[in-house]
């Protein structure tokens, strides 16, 4: 890991990109959604899986692009781990963004990020991120090999707030739920 632009070297290195078509439906403002170019790069994940082993940690990153739906800024999906014991930390290289947590009570609340901030997120929390900034948010992650990715639950009910541009400044606003 370079920690100066969070680039992986070395082998075994996987990518994926998220186009803006594959997470549209986390937006809260599906008009302003559809109005989006769905082959838009959201954010692309980059981790290095050597051959796993009781224990192992594994490294990776995302880099998310900046932008907004209407008023809500661009995000990661967001997940909870397969495993609630295994925890995760985020270092942010560069930009400007927002970690939002979420724990099982669904109460939801957001740690900021800036370049060299360093994030400890309990192996019980559901954590994504959003870009508040004008430029790439770039983020390095380490987490437990066995950790998995439940992303069942927010794909389901989301997080219990949204993360909004409220007077040029980000704002979590709740929503109404039954
Ligand atoms: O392991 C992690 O938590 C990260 O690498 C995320 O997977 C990455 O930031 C992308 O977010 P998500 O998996 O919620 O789409
Ligand atoms: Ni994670």
């Amino acid at each position: 890991v370079n920690w100066h632009d969070g680039s992986l070297q070395g082998e075994h290195i996987s990518q994926s990109h998220k186009t803006f078509g594959q997470i549209a439906g986390l937006f809260q403002d599906q008009d302003a959604a559809r109005r989006m170019d769905a082959n838009t790069i959201v954010y692309t994940v980059q981790w290095v899986s050597p051959a796993a082993h009781e224990g192992a940690l594994l490294w990776g990153n995302t880099t998310l692009e900046p932008g907004r739906v209407a008023d809500e800024y661009f995000m990661t999906h967001g997940h909870f781990h397969q495993r609630r014991d295994r925890s995760e930390f985020y270092a942010t290289i560069s930009g400007e963004g927002a970690l939002l947590l979420m724990d099982e009570a669904r109460k939801t609340w957001f740690e900021p990020m800036t370049a060299g901030s360093l994030h400890y997120i309990a192996g019980n929390l559901a954590h994504r991120v959003a870009n508040v900034g004008n430029i790439p948010l770039r983020l390095v992650a380490c987490w437990h090999a066995d950790a998995g990715h439940d992303y069942s639950e927010i794909a389901k009910n989301g997080f219990s707030a949204r993360l909004l541009c409220r007077d040029g400044i980000p704002a979590l606003v709740g929503e109404a739920r039954e």
